[in-house]
C-alpha cells in the first residue's frame, strides 16, 4: 500500500498537523524520507532522541530483551525495571523511582503524590499546587491544568481545582502565593515548551527555600531537561538544589517510551498499595533501553560533550546572527537551545522550522517566537557544523523573502 501524507488527514484524530516529511529511516544525527532526501537533526524527536538514532547501544538492549521477555504488569517486576531503578537511584537524590510510560504521567504521579503525602501529613486542607506561567506539564488533565497556558485546558470542562500559577522567575511572585495550604511547588528548571527559557539560580534556590519554609514539596519536572541534555546528567545537579520529587521522560528511554518519578523513600511511602499505578509502567523492554541509554549518557565523556557542543552551536548562531540580525539572544542550557526571533521576525519561529526542512535539517519550535534545538547529545561536531550550514541558508531565506 502507498503511504503518503494524505492518508493522516483520512484516518487520524486532526489533533496534530503533521509536516508533509515521512522519514523512514534514522541513523545517527541523519533521518532519511520516503523519497531518499537526507535531513540532520537538530530536534531530537522534541528532546527524546538523546542518542541520535538507532544507536548500538539502544537496539542491542532492545533486540536483547525483545528475544527474552516483554511484558508482564506490575504483579510480577522484572529484572531491567529493577535495574534501572538501582541505576537512577545510585545517580542522584533518590531512593525510590516509580515508572510511567509518559512524561505527562510521571508528572500526574508526582502530583498525586504530593497531594496525598501532604494530605496524610498535615491534613486535607493543604492541597494548593504551585506552578508557573508558560509552563508544560503533559496533557493529561491535570498535568495540562498545572501547566501555565490556560488555553491547552480550556474547554474540557470543570477543570482541577487548587492550582495557582507564579511568574516564573521572579521569586516575588512565589512568595504572594504560597502559604500554609500549598502542598507543593512544580517547576521546569529550563522551560522548554514555553520558550527555552532557564530559570536562574536564584531563583530555584529561593523557591527551595520558601517550600522548605512552607513544608511543600519541592518537583523538579525534568521530563525535557533530564538525562544529560543540559550537560548534567539532571539538571538539578547544576544548581545544586535537591528537589524532593523528580520527573524523567523523554531522552530518558532515548526514543522508547518510558517515564519516571524519583523521590525519597520518606515521601513515597504515602504511595501505599492500591493509590497509583500503570500497566504498562516498567515494562522490560523500555527499561532494559533506558537502562542502555542512561548508561551510556552518563559518562563523563558524554556530559563534558554536551557543553562543548552547546558552545559550539551557540558560536555558530551568534555568526549567523551577526550575518542576519534575526535573533535577539540565544538561550538555554546545554543542547537544549532557543533562538529567540528578534521584534522583526517575532511570530515567524514556524516559518524558519519550514523553511530549515527545505534545506535539510530538522528543527522545532517553543512558542511563535522561538526556534528551538535539540540535538543527540552525541551528535558529530561535523554534523553541527553542516546544520548550522544548512540553517544559515534558511535564514538567509527568510530574510531575503
Ligand atoms: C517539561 C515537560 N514536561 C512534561 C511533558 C510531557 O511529556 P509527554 O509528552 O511525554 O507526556 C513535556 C513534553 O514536552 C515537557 O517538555
Amino acid at each position: 500500500m502507498q503511504v503518503s501524507r494524505s492518508l493522516f488527514d483520512d484516518v487520524m484524530v486532526p489533533n496534530y498537523a503533521p509536516s508533509k516529511i515521512i522519514p523512514v529511516k534514522g541513523k545517527g544525527a541523519r533521518v532519511w524520507d520516503q523519497d531518499g532526501k537526507e535531513f540532520i537533526d537538530f530536534a531530537g524527536g522534541i528532546a527524546v532522541n538523546c542518542l541520535g538514532h538507532c544507536h548500538p547501544a539502544l537496539v542491542t538492549a532492545l533486540k536483547d530483551q525483545a528475544d527474552k521477555l516483554w511484558h508482564l504488569s506490575n504483579v510480577m517486576t522484572n529484572e531491567p525495571a529493577l535495574l534501572l531503578a538501582k541505576a537512577l537511584v545510585d545517580a542522584t537524590f533518590a531512593e525510590k523511582v516509580y515508572f510511567a510510560n509518559s512524561g505527562a504521567e510521571a508528572n500526574e504521579a508526582a502530583l498525586k503524590l504530593a497531594r496525598r503525602f501532604a494530605k496524610d501529613k498535615y491534613g486535607e486542607q493543604k492541597n494548593q499546587i504551585i506552578a508557573f506561567k508558560q509552563g508544560f506539564h503533559g496533557r493529561t488533565f491535570f498535568t495540562v491544568t498545572v501547566g501555565g497556558q490556560p488555553a491547552y485546558s480550556d474547554g474540557f470542562g470543570p477543570k482541577p481545582e487548587a492550582i495557582v500559577h507564579g511568574e516564573f522567575n521572579n521569586l516575588d511572585s512565589v512568595k504572594a502565593l504560597i502559604n500554609a495550604n500549598t502542598c507543593a511547588v512544580m517547576v521546569e528548571p529550563v522551560q522548554g515548551e514555553g520558550g527555552v527559557m532557564p530559570a536562574t539560580a536564584e531563583f530555584i534556590k529561593g523557591v527551595r527555600e520558601l517550600c522548605d519554609a512552607h513544608n511543600a514539596l519541592l518537583i523538579f519536572d525534568e521530563v525535557q531537561t533530564g538525562v544529560g541534555r543540559t550537560g548534567e546528567l539532571y539538571a538539578y545537579m547544576g544548581y545544586g538544589v535537591t528537589p524532593d520529587i523528580l520527573t524523567t521522560a523523554k531522552a530518558l528511554g532515548g526514543g522508547f517510551p518510558i517515564g519516571a518519578m524519583l523521590t525519597t523513600t520518606d515521601i513515597a511511602k504515602h504511595l501505599v498499595v492500591g493509590t497509583h499505578g500503570s500497566t504498562y509502567g516498567g515494562n522490560p523492554l523500555a527499561c532494559a533501553v533506558a537502562l542502555a541509554a542512561v548508561n551510556t549518557v552518563n559518562t563523563p565523556a558524554v556530559l563534558a560533550g554536551v557543553k562543548a557542543k552547546a558552545q559550539l552551536f551557540k558560536d555558530g548562531l551568534d555568526k549567523i546572527n551577526e550575518k542576519y540580525h534575526v535573533f535577539s539572544e540565544v538561550r538555554g542550557a546545554g543542547l537544549l537551545i532557543g533562538a529567540v526571533l528578534s521584534s522583526d521576525y517575532a511570530g515567524k519561529a514556524r516559518d524558519f522550522m519550514l523553511a530549515a526542512a527545505d534545506q535539510g535539517l530538522m528543527a522545532l519550535v517553543a512558542g511563535t517566537s522561538v526556534v528551538r534545538f535539540a540535538p543527540s547529545l552525541v551528535i558529530s561536531d561535523a554534523d553541527i557544523t553542516e546544520g548550522l550550514a544548512r540553517f544559515e541558508r534558511a535564514v538567509a531565506q527568510i530574510v531575503k523573502a
